[in-house]
């Protein structure tokens, strides 16, 4: 008999995430599943919702944080409060609706104890069954739980459900170097904020999600899976308002003009890679200048220069969450099973832009990001694809071990598999250190 290749007491995970590959169970097994919703969907800054949905008091939109349900609700005093959706009297999840208004107070369908928008309880129907025993103002007992993180960089709400006393870095200690991209995405709104309540793209895909993360900063992919969108020349079709074509996907010359893309690997997995082959290529025409003459009233013409001049492609916020600055959006990643992910895809709409702009980035968007899109689906057909192929049991690693030297400076060229190695070793394994499998 073949000795089990594992001890009883399960593996650690630096046994499944080498530095090179990974074990293909870390897409199948429930249990795995299981301790990522614990340990790092648990603990990790993840994005919620952003300030723009939710301007007025009562505005809430509902969410999850790995398995567990919240509301994120604006307080009468401005603030932001995220708050578990479950009732402390019975469990019940208290709101259903993805998004709305709740007025100046919340209230539970089964029993009618309403709560306050900051989560304290104002009033369980009948109180007096519990006077002289009960302390039903005890929050801890009887309120609507607060997640105990809650922070929001340029209206990007994030929260985290590690207690206060985790060494997991504040908000801003988290992104890192992400804040930069952050802050060009926003200061493309002439107004200098930006506003993601314009509606939702939302599709399962099934697969697991890890490989959307792995996929958002892979440009070895591209010209390969994305190939089916290209004219007799190679040439993409124009993703965006000011460009004069669209990428060029140069299948024959291997990989050049991607290899040419920056990739960059930060702390707790996050990782941006550089503009794409069509960014750099000249952009202009009414629209575009009439963005510019915008940013000029509030910026130097050096600023809005810069401001115009892609800095990056994809910002992944390692685990929930990328930031895409040309096809402009937010796309969040939430694991519902081994095999079952759902992406939602928010436009991002420049505040004080020329609407039109907006209404294009809208289009844009549908041509490349919503479910029957045109770039979109192949990516997501290949998530499909890697979750059938890995029932295979033949071989058990998954490689990510393209130009390994690349991670001695954790900056690489495009096609590099850097960014992949930086989710598992700075993201994944960080999360994990000390968990057996
Ligand atoms: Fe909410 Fe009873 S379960 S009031
Ligand atoms: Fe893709």
């Amino acid at each position: 008999m073949n000795a089990p290749r594992f001890p009883s007491a399960g593996p650690d995970f630096r046994e499944l995430v080498l530095a090179d590959r990974v074990d293909r169970r870390l897409y199948l097994d429930p249990a795995i599943f299981e301790l990522e919703m614990r340990h790092i969907f648990g603990r990790a800054w993840l994005y919620l919702a952003h300030e723009s949905q939710i301007p007025r008091e009562g505005d809430y939109v509902t969410a999850w944080m790995g398995r567990q349900p919240v509301i994120v609700l604006r307080h009468k005093d401005g603030t932001v409060q995220v708050l578990h959706n479950r009732c402390p009297h019975r469990g019940v999840m208290v709101i259903t609706e993805e998004r709305g208004n709740t007025g100046n107070t919340i209230r539970c369908g089964y029993h009618g104890w309403t709560f306050r928008t900051n989560g304290e309880l104002l009033l369980a129907p009948l109180r007096d069954a519990y006077t002289g025993r009960y302390d039903m103002a005890d929050h801890d007992c009887f309120g609507l739980a607060r997640v105990p993180r809650v922070g929001s960089y340029r209206g990007f709400i994030f929260a985290s459900l590690a207690p206060k006393d985790d060494p997991l870095p504040d908000l801003p200690g988290f992104l890192g170097g992400a804040r930069r991209c952050i802050d060009l995405l926003a200061d493309r709104a002439p107004d200098g904020e930006v506003d993601v309540s314009g509606g939702v793209h939302k599709y399962i895909v099934r697969g697991n999600w890890k490989a959307q993360i792995e996929n958002l900063n892979d440009n070895y992919h591209a010209q390969f899976s994305h190939a089916c969108t290209t004219d007799e020349n190679e040439r993409q079709f124009r993703r965006r308002y000011g460009d004069d074509t669209g990428a060029h996907m140069d299948t024959r010359e291997q990989g050049s003009k991607w290899d040419a893309v920056d990739s960059v690997g930060l702390d707790w997995g996050v990782s941006y890679c550089g503009p794409l082959p069509f960014n750099h290529e000249s952009r202009g025409g009414p629209l575009y200048e009439a963005h510019c003459a915008e940013l000029r009233k509030h910026h130097s013409p050096g600023r809005v220069e810069q401001i115009m001049t892609d800095f990056f492609h994809n910002l992944i916020v390692y685990p929930s969450v990328v930031m895409q600055l040309a096809s402009s959006h937010v796309r969040t990643i939430r694991p519902v099973a081994p095999d079952r992910t759902e992406i939602r895809v928010y436009p991002i709409r420049l505040k004080g832009a020329p609407e039109e702009i907006n209404r294009q980035l809208v289009r844009y968007l549908n041509v490349t990001h919503s479910a029957g899109s045109l770039i979109q689906s192949d990516d997501v057909e290949m998530f499909r694809r890697v979750q059938a192929g890995l029932a295979s049991e033949a071989q058990e690693w998954v490689w990510f071990n393209r130009y390994m030297a690349d991670d001695a400076t954790r900056r690489g060229g495009g096609t590099s598999e850097l960014v992949m190695r930086n989710q598992y070793r700075s993201g994944y394994l960080r999360y994990m250190e000390g968990v057996r499998a």
